[in-house]
């Protein structure tokens, strides 16, 4: 069996590619806030996203990292299920791991639909479409959250990420072997305030425009 089929080895591809998109989600969160900022530099910013060939060939590794991180978690998830297929009677896992580990696969699908949702409407609008009838990028992002549902869905979907983001990015350290003692209590108030940093930061805009 070579590294990468085995358990620790897809445990090590999770990990780096979980940290590479989180730090895709820093950039993403950074370049969204200036929607708070200022219309003109948000669309400089989207243009040159949009443009730049550096982010243009980033945006191909970003979808492998999508696509090596997801495959790998639903095989680990189905092996482990193969390896245990009875609950253990007295097992409590309530008291045994956090609701953000015991969820990361539900969590994880979810913000995998949301991802779909909102290519389709800021991705596939900007790059195929018309915009959505909107005349700026700016227009078309602060526009979709006129709509209360759709404004609901997101702010969910950040609370969702937010969980998921919890688990993973200490997870992710422990993988990768950064696991002594020592850092363990760091890592997980570090975890549970950068969680709260990307939840908190995406739903403030989409709160902002909706009631402005
Ligand atoms: C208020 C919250 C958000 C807004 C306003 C927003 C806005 C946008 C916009 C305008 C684009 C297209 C152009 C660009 O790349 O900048 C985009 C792309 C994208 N967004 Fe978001 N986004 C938000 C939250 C999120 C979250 C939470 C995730 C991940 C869980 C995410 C994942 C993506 C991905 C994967 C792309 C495609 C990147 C690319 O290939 O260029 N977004 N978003």
């Amino acid at each position: 069996m070579s590294f990468f089929t085995s358990s620790i080895g897809r445990k090590v591809v999770m990990s780096i590619t979980g940290l590479f998109l989180i730090s895709f989600l820093i950039v993403h969160l950074a370049v969204n806030l200036l929607t708070l900022v200022s219309k003109d530099l948000f669309n400089e910013a989207s243009h040159f996203m949009g443009t730049n060939p550096f982010i243009q060939t980033m945006q191909y590794v970003l979808a492998l990292g999508f696509i090596l991180h997801i495959s790998q978690g639903l095989i680990l998830t189905m092996k482990n299920r193969q390896a245990r297929p009875q609950k253990y009677a007295m097992n409590k896992p309530e008291t045994n791991s956090g609701i953000s580990s015991r969820s990361m696969l539900l969590t994880g699908v979810l913000v995998l639909l949301f991802i779909f949702i909102h290519l389709r409407d800021y991705l596939w609008e900007m790059k195929f479409g018309n915009l959505g009838g909107y005349e700026t990028d700016y227009d078309l992002v602060v526009g979709l959250f006129d709509d209360p549902i759709y404004t609901a869905v997101y702010v969910l979907s950040f609370i969702l990420l937010a969980f998921h983001l919890n688990h993973g990015f200490q997870s992710a350290f422990q993988s990768i072997g950064v696991n002594h003692p020592k850092y363990t209590s760091f890592l997980k108030t570090l975890s549970t305030v950068f969680c709260i940093f990307v939840g908190v930061g995406f739903s403030a805009i989409s709160l902002y425009f909706f009631f402005n």
